[in-house]
């Protein structure tokens, strides 16, 4: 079954209010989402395996621990996933960034694909599928299907806010996916937002309305 982390380390929580905060203007806004990911990142990663390798220090020869090379993609959930990128990216520079698009069906209210592009060799990678909210889960599970169906095994989703109605929708989905979140709020209002969340994260971000 599906592990869910919450992140309460003091830094996150943090610069967590600050990004709730409604009058937080734009830049201030993405710079604390970039911190909060790089800082999430390194809890993500706490598990990548390491190996030992002989090296030379100016004292003596010894044997010490570097990553066993595992290969990683992120995947950002357009458009608002993208403020995550560059913040996981500080400690994980290596990592392919690929990219999942996704509108909802005014009809059917499903989400649906409209642009993926993923690394070459995705059955080899394990990624990482960020996106800031994770309100009913609709997006987040689809984007998850669109990579599995693509050959990817190893995933893990990464989100600053969830809902409760999200988290349950992706663990259904997705047994295999463990979930990790800076917070777990409330509940969703009628129009699909988190309260109290931080509002709509892709126009806080890029300063839209
Ligand atoms: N997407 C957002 O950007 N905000 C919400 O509260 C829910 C979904």
């Amino acid at each position: 079954m599906a592990k869910v982390y919450v992140f309460d380390h003091p830094l996150i929580q943090h610069k967590l209010t600050y990004i709730r905060e409604k009058d937080t203007g734009t830049k201030e806004f993405r710079e604390l989402v970039d911190e909060v990911a790089t800082l999430m990142a390194f809890e993500i990663t706490r598990d990548m395996p390491l190996e030992d390798i002989e090296i030379e220090t100016p004292v003596s020869k010894t044997t010490s621990k570097v990553l066993s090379g595992k290969k990683l993609g992120i995947i950002p959930i357009l458009r608002a996933g993208i403020g995550m990128v560059d913040g996981i990216l500080k400690l994980i520079p290596a990592a392919k960034v690929g990219h999942i698009g996704l509108y909802r069906d005014p009809e059917t209210l499903q989400p649906v694909e409209y642009y993926v592009k993923l690394p070459s060799d995705v059955e080899e990678r394990d990624f990482i599928v960020v996106d800031p909210m994770l309100a009913t889960g609709g997006s987040a599970v689809e984007a998850i299907n669109s990579l599995k169906k693509r050959g990817a095994k190893n995933i893990k989703f990464m989100c600053l806010i969830a809902a409760p109605e999200g988290v349950d929708a992706v663990k259904a989905a997705h047994p295999d996916v463990d979930i990790y979140i800076a917070a777990l709020d409330e509940k969703l209002n009628e129009k699909g937002y988190i309260v109290p969340g931080l509002g709509d994260a892709g126009d806080r971000l890029f300063g839209t309305k």
